[in-house]
Formats: structure tokens, sequence, C-alpha cells
């Protein structure tokens, strides 16, 4: 039995749509929830970037005292899980888009996948797509600015609605009957798309799968904690904390205390 913190890292504010899940399931769980929301987004920055600042603040989290991490931001795990594994010697749990999954649920066969540009260029997200070939045809298009804006705390403003509008309409008119959310942030747009697009398209994340994959993991590592245990949580942004209670109580309906922290200098852009 383990009462350390896990830590759920995201470029932002995304990771706080997998906390919801992992809270969900692992009520007694500590988490450490950490925002790099000073290099935000990650998803059009250089790849050796993404890769040099995850591993930096992942070792932050690590010198915090956390027994595992969950990364909770594809764009990050595509580009920097395996040097992570290789650096870091607890369990790191990271996401993908839900390509698999959509394809099981796809009646058309046809599936919309939005996520960060980086995530859509990525060797590992280029594998997974060739792996599932025959599956389902996969429509990938980047977000562009949506993540930025959520960084804001928009998720149904209009230029967000226009700019799900531009992203929808050439899937649904190929056939599209399900839509991967294949960036952590977009599952807070999930009521503006479907205030959109009704029952027309099936949305996937994994945010429920990836809390089950930890689960396994503590229990398998033997690193759950009691389950008397009262979880002590941490919000940490590298770039303000009032932001970053302002939008978990928006996000997450949770009212919490904050913190600023340095995690300096970052890597060379
Ligand atoms: N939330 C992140 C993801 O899942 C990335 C957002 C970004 O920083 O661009 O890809």
């Amino acid at each position: 039995m383990n009462p350390s913190p896990i830590g759920v890292f995201d470029s932002g504010l995304g990771g706080l749509s997998v906390l919801r899940e992992i809270r969900a399931l692992l009520p007694h769980e500590s988490l450490l929830y950490l925002a790099d929301s000073r290099y935000a987004p990650y998803g059009e920055k250089p790849e050796r970037f993404v890769e040099a600042r995850t591993l930096q603040v992942c070792e932050w989290l690590v010198a915090q005292g956390c027994k595992a991490l969950v990364i909770a931001c594809n764009t990050a795990t595509m580009h920097a899980v395996q040097t992570l594994r290789e650096t870091l010697p607890l369990p790191i749990i990271g996401v993908e888009p839900g390509l698999k999954p959509a394809a099981a649920a796809s009646r058309s066969k046809v599936v919309g996948v939005l996520a960060t540009a980086n995530t859509l260029r990525s060797a590992k997200f280029n594998r997974l797509l060739t792996s599932l070939e025959g599956e389902s045809r996969y429509l990938c298009a980047p977000g562009l600015d949506l993540v930025a804006r959520i960084e804001q705390g928009d998720v149904s403003g209009p230029e967000v609605r226009a700019r799900l509008d531009t992203l929808l309409t050439p899937m649904l008119d190929a056939g599209a009957d399900t839509l991967v959310l294949g960036c952590t942030h977009y599952p807070f747009l999930s009521d503006t798309i479907r205030a959109m697009v009704g029952n027309r398209l099936s949305l996937v994340d994994t945010g429920s799968a990836i809390a089950r994959q930890l689960a396994r993991k503590l229990a398998e590592h033997d690193l759950a904690a009691a389950p008397d245990t009262v979880p002590q949580d941490r919000y940490a942004s590298t770039r303000d904390a009032a932001h970053l209670r302002a939008m978990a109580a928006t996000l997450l309906n949770v009212d919490t205390l904050a913190e600023t922290v340095v995690i300096e200098p970052a890597p060379p852009l």
C-alpha cells in the first residue's frame, strides 16, 4: 500500500479531462496535476522541444515523490513516452487517440479523427494508423486553434463553433459516424459538438480507459493506496495558478487550491 501521489501531466488544461476519470475510478489516490501552461500548446512546437520538455516536467513530478505518472497528453505521449520509459524508474501510462475503439463502434466504417498537428505527424500515430488499415477509413484533421481557445476557457463561443463546423462538416459529408477526440483538451468540447451534430457522430475519448489502465498498473506494481486513505490532491501550473483554479472550477466543478511552479530553464525551442 503506497499513499504517494500519482502525477498527471498535460501541456495545459486538457489533462483535467483524464484526471476527472481517474478521480472517479480511484477515489483514494492522491493526484498531483501539472499543467505546463507556460509552454502550451505543444501541438505546434518542434518535436524535439516536446520530447525534452516532457522529460523535464516529468522529472519534476518524480522529484515531488510521485509513484506513477500519467502522460495525459496525446502529443507528449507520441513524442516522448519511449524516452520517459527508458529514463524514469516508475510506471508511466500514456494516452493515444482511440482509433481502434472508434473502428469497433463505427457502423459506416468512416471515422473522423481530431488531434494536434504534432500528434498527426508523429511516427507513433502513423504506425497505429497503418496497423488499423482495413478496419476503417480514418479522416484526420488538426484541431488548429481549438487548444488555445480551451486554454482561455472558451469551449462554446462563436469562433470555437465556427472552427468545429469547418472541421466536422467534411467528415460528415464523407459519411463519418464516429469522431475520435484525439487530444485531451477536446472532451471539454463534447457538449458543444453534440449540440452541433446531435447523434450523427458518436464521440470517442480514452479518459476512462486510461484510468482503468492506471488501476491495473498500480495493482501490478503493488502501488495502490490503502482503501481508507483520504486523498490529498495538488494542482500546479507553470503559468498561472489562479487560472488553473478557475478552469478546474469551470471544467470539473472542483473547488481547489492551486500553485504556480517554476520549472526552468526550458529546453531551447
Ligand atoms: N492536450 C494535448 C493532447 O492531448 C495537447 C494540446 C497541446 O498542447 O497542443 O494532445
